[in-house]
């Protein structure tokens, strides 16, 4: 596995690669590797020849400066895991090589980031375009992976994909969800839960899956509310948002149609902000 932090030697490595014509399978990530990400590099390096994975955490889609410092790093045990599987290169560059400069770029992504993530988080997926399109541009691989518990993510990721970097012909893919054997879903956050935190965590897929199976029962607010209210009944939890939005627009629906439709939740554990999804197709 080459392990390299600047993007000349990434260029050199992977221009050798290319020549030989190897697909290359990218993974973005920002460390704090589990077993969600290690899925999405398997699934990676069964599609292609080469898989990158890189590991970088993106200042500017962060909107609190508190949560960019507590975001867990540890660089060490990612490259443990990694070495186990078959990750070709990691590109772990600093905040230097990836911004030289201010990045001031505004990209339009139609309404897609005015509801759920991005009504709360200002400017995150601003931050997600900027710091994708460059490592899309710098990589240039063939294929991306995303995991689907970001999916208000992977929809901008594809609209920016599509609309703002075509001529570089990347395939995006979205995987499903990982969940611990609890179903919550797994993510980088979930290690900074406290015993109890975590112990409820795992309410919030339950609870939303239980209520979104037999959605027909209810009407969309009665569906929106029973599971609010179950949710924060809990200790621990407290809802942020939790909406029931078209695959396509992101925009809130009136009424479920499985196909087309998804539920999305944002819920606070004491400090730490996590998100989920269910597909009712
Ligand atoms: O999903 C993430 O981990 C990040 O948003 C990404 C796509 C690596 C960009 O920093």
């Amino acid at each position: 596995m080459i392990i390299t932090r600047n993007i000349k030697e990434l260029h050199k490595v992977l221009f050798g690669k290319k020549k030989l014509k190897n697909t290359v399978g990218f993974v973005p990530t920002m460390g704090a590797l589990h077993a969600g990400h290690l899925s999405l590099i398997k699934f990676a390096s069964s599609e292609n020849d080469i898989t990158v994975v890189s590991i970088f955490v993106n200042p500017t889609q962060f909107n609190s400066k508190k949560d960019l410092k507590k975001y867990p790093r540890d660089e060490e045990k990612d490259l443990e895991k990694l070495k186990n599987i078959n990750c070709d290169i990691v590109f772990i560059p600093e905040v230097e090589e990836m911004y030289p400069k201010d990045d001031n770029r505004i990209f339009d992504f139609q309404g897609l980031d005015n509801v759920m993530e991005g009504k709360y988080r200002n400017g995150h997926f601003n931050g997600v375009a900027q710091i994708v399109s460059t490592l899309f541009e710098i990589v240039n691989p063939d294929k991306a992976y995303f995991g689907k518990k970001d999916f208000q993510q992977v929809a901008i990721i594809k609209y920016l994909n599509e609309n703002y970097l075509k001529d570089l012909n990347i395939e995006v893919v979205a995987c499903d969800i990982i969940r611990e054997e609890d179903g919550l879903a797994m993510s980088s956050r979930n290690m900074l839960l406290n015993k109890e935190q975590r112990s409820e965590a795992s309410l919030i897929s339950k609870t939303m899956f239980f209520y979104c199976n037999s959605y027909k029962k209810y009407s969309v607010a009665g569906l929106k509310s029973k599971i609010i209210s179950e949710i924060n009944s809990n200790t621990h939890l407290e809802v942020e948002y939790f909406d029931i939005v078209d695959n396509k627009t992101l925009q809130s629906v009136p009424d479920i149609i499985p196909e087309k439709t998804t539920a999305c939740i944002a819920v606070y554990a004491g400090i730490i902000r996590l998100i989920d999804n269910f597909s009712f197709n």
